[in-house]
């Protein structure tokens, strides 16, 4: 076998960065990655089944690699559908070496040098036993400014909806120590931005005892050289109120939390085993709203949970108005395996879901026209992200993480990729702020040239 590789990533931010991981630990044993996947011997696919038929989507395009097991590659399926199927993908495609979900990630060294020495129906399929983290100094990360850091993985909440707990295996934190170390390291390689990372980044409970989650935050929003720290996904559960001060008076934590609410109703909620009310969401709400920076807020929600009433989903609605998102991800509920809803009927037909997801959008962007307007006028500072020569733009993104398309008046030299600049809002979208760079205003360069990121569905 030849020790090229390609890999395929769909999914969260999660699997985006264990692929950056994956490839670095592939590299360390002797691995070269392609581009191309007709060129490599090894082809990994790393999987998501958070939502809709994932794994029908793997079986489908495991179909398409069928045809080139002729060629003498070798296949992994990694992720969570690799966790969730497990030795079925044997069975229905035998061509597959390699199943490995994500908590086995650290014992990768030891498959491969099985791959190589001609074994077959190779699993890593720790599940919810392992304690370890996949640490690995090895990463190879695809943007050269921004980037991860995983600070907890797996996850212990048991939403009734969820696979997660179940293909990620069970919460577990990094100390930190190990956290600041990568971060410092990562600042010394020029990186200006780091998100941390975790299902539940903020039930990260430091192993080594010394460290709340907001005081990480601001201990790696104050290692110098750093510009902007974001963290993701907040759980409504372990919002504490430390973590809006930490923002308040960390300049480089970014006015952004994502705290996914799910739906505005009380008794949803309860069915969803989410273990929090109406109430309690919006009181943290208030704490955000209440400080003294304009904190971006953004959301996912679910639509159609079994037995969600019009009056339920009414509340949902109302709670948009309340909140004034500044996005929300909306989904229609579908039943995945092994979670507890998988056993109620899954009772909203498929229209209904349809009908309430358009209107429950339809909603969030006449919040976001009117909720965007609100920085017209305003001066914002953008990490620069990439140029549209033919639309004569640039497209950076602000601390908020919202889109900015900015022009630059003609005497002004083009900014690098990476660097930062204030750009006046002259127009405002319902997804994104449109602007010019202010005259005289490159305020800090970075020199290295991004690489492309993974592909995500
Ligand atoms: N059905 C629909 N949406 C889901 N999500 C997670 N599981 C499901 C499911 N079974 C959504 C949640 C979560 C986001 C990542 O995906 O809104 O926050
Ligand atoms: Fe998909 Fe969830 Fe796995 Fe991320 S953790 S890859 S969203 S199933």
């Amino acid at each position: 076998m030849s020790k090229t590789f390609y890999i395929e990533t769909f999914g969260c931010q999660m699997n985006a960065h264990d692929s950056e991981k994956v490839i670095g630990t592939l590299e360390h044993e002797g691995y070269t990655q392609v581009s191309d996947e007709t060129e490599a011997g090894l082809i990994l696919y790393n999987t998501c089944s958070i939502r809709d038929k994932a794994e029908q989507k793997v079986f489908h395009r495991l179909n398409e690699y069928k045809r080139m097991q002729g060629e003498g590659k070798k296949f992994a399926v990694i992720g969570c559908v690799a966790q969730q199927e497990g030795e079925r993908i044997f069975d229905r495609a035998p061509y597959v070496s390699i199943v490995a979900g994500s908590a086995s990630y650290r014992n990768l060294p030891t498959m491969l040098a099985r791959l190589e020495a001609g074994e077959s129906r190779i699993t890593g399929l720790d599940d919810r036993q392992t304690d370890q983290t996949f640490d690995t100094e090895f990463t190879v990360r695809s943007n050269p400014h921004r980037g991860y850091i995983t600070i907890i993985e797996g996850c212990d909440k048991f939403c009734a909806y969820c696979v997660v707990p179940y293909t990620r295996g069970k919460e577990r934190s990094r100390t930190s120590a190990s956290v600041l170390v990568e971060a410092g390291r990562m600042v010394e390689q020029g990186y200006t931005d780091i998100q941390l990372l975790g299902q539940n980044v903020n039930s990260w409970r430091d192993p080594s005892g010394k460290l709340s989650f907001a005081e990480l935050l601001s201990a790696v929003g104050t290692i110098p050289g750093i510009k902007r720290v974001r963290f993701t996904t907040s759980h409504p559960r372990d919002f504490t109120r430390d973590i809006v001060e930490a923002i308040d008076s960390t300049p480089a934590l970014c006015d952004h939390v994502h705290l996914p609410v799910q739906s505005g109703s009380s008794s949803v909620l309860r069915a969803m085993s989410r273990e929090y009310t109406r109430d309690w969401y919006l009181e943290r709400m208030s704490w955000i709203h209440a400080a003294s920076r304009d904190i971006s807020i953004t959301s996912d929600m679910i639509v159609g949970f079994p037995g969600e009433t019009d009056a339920d989903f009414e509340e949902t609605i109302t709670l948009l108005g309340a909140v004034r998102y500044d996005a929300v991800f909306a989904f229609k509920f579908s039943p995945r395996p092994n979670t507890p809803a998988v056993h109620i009927a899954d009772s909203i037909p498929d229209e209904v879901k349809t009908e309430r997801l358009r209107i429950l959008n339809d909603r969030q962007r006449e919040i976001q026209r009117e909720h965007y307007a609100r920085h017209l006028g305003q001066t914002v500072e953008v990490m620069v992200e990439s140029f549209n020569p033919a639309r004569g733009q640039a497209v950076g993104r602000s601390t908020q993480n919202k889109t900015v398309n900015f022009t630059l008046a003609d005497s002004m030299p083009m900014p690098t990729i990476g660097s930062y600049l204030p750009i006046r809002i002259t127009r405002t979208m319902p997804n994104c702020l449109i602007g010019e760079a202010v005259a005289g205003s490159v305020s800090f360069q970075a020199t290295r040239q991004p690489q492309p990121f993974v592909v995500l569905n």
